[in-house]
């Protein structure tokens, strides 16, 4: 089972799974403003794949799933993913990321223990999908974030992901239930959705709109592409320890303004603008996020050394695929971009 199959990793996790063989996938979304079963077109069909629309809060179409199904693995990736909306609305992110992952973890115990004792009990796993940033805030010029940092979440949704760590954690240690976690840093990649950087920097500059960039954009994250995580999820989920976490990350710290210049340059190289002026020139220096950590850094050894865990894409090649991507698929954007699902910030500046 794979919560959150509609969103952006999970639906790369759906046809990562599906490409792979020997699975079979069931992606159990409530199919909310950030799901879209557009992104699951190319294996919609494929016998080894099943959508099922539900919502993570509702316990027993939880358990019906988990039954029926027949469930021995679970990665869990619903959640509200977006910090700018924790901070205009944190409700949510408690109500969906804590209380909903609560649910879910019930549900999940009590099918496990139902299973027969033995293999199917013993193999059983609840996979954790979270971030890198409930450990909150790095100085620029030093630190990375280890399996052993300290949490100290710093907004709505780092918040409520640690906390969801935390459950996570206690049904193993109270409950016995055989759980993995995994602290991942920002993924960008196709069917990532307009609201977050790259993507929204890709689109507005290639309509020459102002690119919003937070501060004076020298805040620095750790980049991964959306495949590499995908793959990293199948090694965690089928190859890690009970009880363990691991931190993926591509060791690709950048600037946002970095990330920012270095769309405007592709873009200008592929298409100039009719203007003729520098992409660069459509950059719109704007509020500062509030409580913005400054910098995430990963330190992904145990990954790497456990797992055999490498990614395949340089942030470069990366980003080259993902701006092709977006080039190449106007219809699956087009229409939430004319939607109305955050209009303030599409041209925000
Ligand atoms: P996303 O917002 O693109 O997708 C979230 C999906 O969850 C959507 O399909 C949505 O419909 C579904 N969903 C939301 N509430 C639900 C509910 N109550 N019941 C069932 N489904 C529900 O998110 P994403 O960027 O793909 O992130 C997926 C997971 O990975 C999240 O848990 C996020 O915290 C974590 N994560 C994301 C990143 C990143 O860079 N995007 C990095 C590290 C970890
Ligand atoms: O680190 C992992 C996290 O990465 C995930 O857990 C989250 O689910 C995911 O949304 C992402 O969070 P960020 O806040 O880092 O992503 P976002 O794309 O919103 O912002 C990336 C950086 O760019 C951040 O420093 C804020 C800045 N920014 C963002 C937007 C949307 C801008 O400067 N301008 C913008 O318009």
């Amino acid at each position: 089972m794979v919560t959150g199959g509609a969103g952006f990793i999970g639906s790369a996790v759906c046809r990562h799974l599906v490409a792979r063989g020997g699975y079979r996938v069931v992606n159990v979304d409530a199919l909310t403003y950030a799901g879209n079963l557009a992104s699951l077109d190319g294996i919609a069909g494929d016998p080894a794949y099943r959508f099922v629309r539900a919502d993570i809060r509702d316990g027993d179409a939880m358990r019906s799933i988990l039954a029926e199904e027949a469930i021995d693995t679970i990665m869990h990736l619903a959640a509200e993913s977006h910090v700018d909306r924790s901070i205009d609305g944190p409700a949510a992110f408690v109500d969906t990321n804590v209380v909903g992952t609560v649910t879910l973890l019930g549900a999940a115990l009590d099918h496990w223990r139902a299973l027969p004792e033995g293999e199917a009990r013993s193999g059983f796993r609840f996979h954790h999908i979270s971030t890198d940033e409930v450990f909150g805030d790095l100085p620029f010029d030093s630190g990375v974030f280890t399996e052993e940092t300290p949490y100290r979440p710093s907004s709505p949704y780092s918040a409520s992901k640690a906390a969801s760590d935390h459950f996570v954690r206690a049904w193993q240690e109270t409950y016995g239930l055989p759980v993995v976690l995994s602290n991942c840093s920002n993924n960008y990649g196709p069917f990532h959705f307009p609201e977050k950087l790259i993507p929204l920097v890709i689109l507005n500059a290639l309509e020459g709109r102002p690119l919003p960039v937070y501060g004076r954009g020298v805040n620095v994250r750790d980049w991964l592409f959306v495949e590499d995580h995908a793959a990293a999820l199948e090694l965690v989920a089928t190859r890690g320890r009970v009880g363990e976490s691991y931190n993926i990350g591509g060791r690709e710290e950048r600037t946002n303004l970095q990330v920012v210049e270095a769309i405007c340059d592709a873009l200008d190289a592929r298409m100039p603008l009719a203007i003729g002026a520098p992409r660069r020139s459509l950059i719109t220096f704007v509020a500062d996020r509030p409580g913005h950590d400054r910098r995430y850094a990963i330190d992904p050894a145990k990954a790497e050394q456990e797992l055999g865990w490498r990614p395949a894409h340089s942030f470069e090649s990366g980003l080259a695929a993902t701006i092709d991507w977006y080039l190449a698929n106007e219809a699956w954007w087009r229409p939430i971009r004319e939607g109305n699902y955050a209009g303030d910030r599409l041209g925000a500046g």
